[in-house]
């Protein structure tokens, strides 16, 4: 289905150049922007909580990545692993993508979308991409890579969820076990935490797989389902990073923690082969 025949999504905006949906339907509201194919809010109606965090600062009309919401990282994570200069966390959540398609049923309604193209600097695989996104009662966001090209091909992602806090410290994250490696310690290999809350700047990448993770808040735990991926990384700027970024307010690092299904060990995708990385929000 296309958008004009659409009954739960219309397009909201489109004021700074850039297209932003809204999804409605009988379960939850949710938006996406166009630029990054990027989930900005989901809201269940059952309880009506704002699961992810979107900075009032945040630019929208496609002249960086948005900050908040659900960055695609493709088709790297972080920094490039041989290019240090190349934009980190990849170049689709600075592109345009197209909606190929809507599906509404009675429990969901699904969007599908590709970015423009899927070949920059820095990477030379013959790769397609495309976003699901399932608004229900949860949201299910489903990034897939195939291998259309004639000889293996290695990539790494994360969907970036930024969940939303009303105050981080008083959240805890269940669920991680094992060790972890500290981005902000040289990659030092760290326990995790047991109870693990978020009380000052992390930036960790832990290498155990669960599927399911929680996000224990007073006002609305999470929980988090996760499959395709190689680490969980929990990510938080704290306040002095915080200040010294320009789309994010002083005291944005209150209201949210990064927990995001990454893949940061490259995946190698023969020839024809297709890999998912999903997380589901609930
Ligand atoms: C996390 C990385 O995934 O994203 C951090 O582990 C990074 O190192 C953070 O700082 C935010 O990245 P960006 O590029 O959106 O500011």
């Amino acid at each position: 289905m296309s958008l004009e025949h659409s009954q739960d999504v219309h397009l909201e905006s489109s004021d700074t150049g850039v297209d932003i949906l809204k999804i409605e339907n009988a379960h939850a509201i949710a938006r996406m922007s166009l630029f990054g194919g990027h989930v900005l809010g989901f809201m269940p109606k059952h309880d009506e909580q704002e699961r992810l965090w979107l900075s009032d600062k945040a630019v929208l009309d496609g002249s960086k990545a948005i900050r908040g919401g659900i960055p695609i990282c493709w088709p790297w994570f972080g920094d490039h692993p041989s290019q240090p200069e190349l934009p980190a966390h990849g170049y689709v959540r600075n592109q345009n993508w197209q909606l190929l398609s809507i599906d509404e049923a009675d429990e969901q309604t699904t969007l599908r979308l590709a970015p423009h193209t899927t070949l920059n600097e820095g990477f030379d695989g013959q790769a397609e991409l495309e976003l699901e996104v399932r608004v229900g009662r949860s949201l299910t966001v489903t990034l897939t890579t195939t291998n259309i090209g004639d000889n293996p091909l290695s990539y790494g992602a994360a969907l970036h969820s930024y969940l939303a806090a009303e105050d981080v410290t008083q959240c805890v994250i269940e669920g991680l076990s094992g060790d972890y490696k500290d981005k902000l310690d040289s990659g030092r290999i760290k326990p995790t935490p047991h109870p693990y809350r978020i009380s000052g700047e992390m930036d960790r990448v832990h290498l155990t797989m669960p599927e399911r993770v929680r996000l224990q808040s007073p006002a609305h735990p999470m929980q988090l389902l996760q499959s395709g991926h190689d680490s969980i990384v929990v990510w938080n700027p704290w306040s002095n990073k915080s200040q010294q970024m320009s789309d994010m307010p002083d005291n944005g690092y209150q209201c949210f923690v990064c927990i995001e299904a990454a893949v940061t060990q490259g995946y190698t995708l023969a020839p024809k082969q297709s890999h998912q990385l999903q997380q589901q929000i609930t």
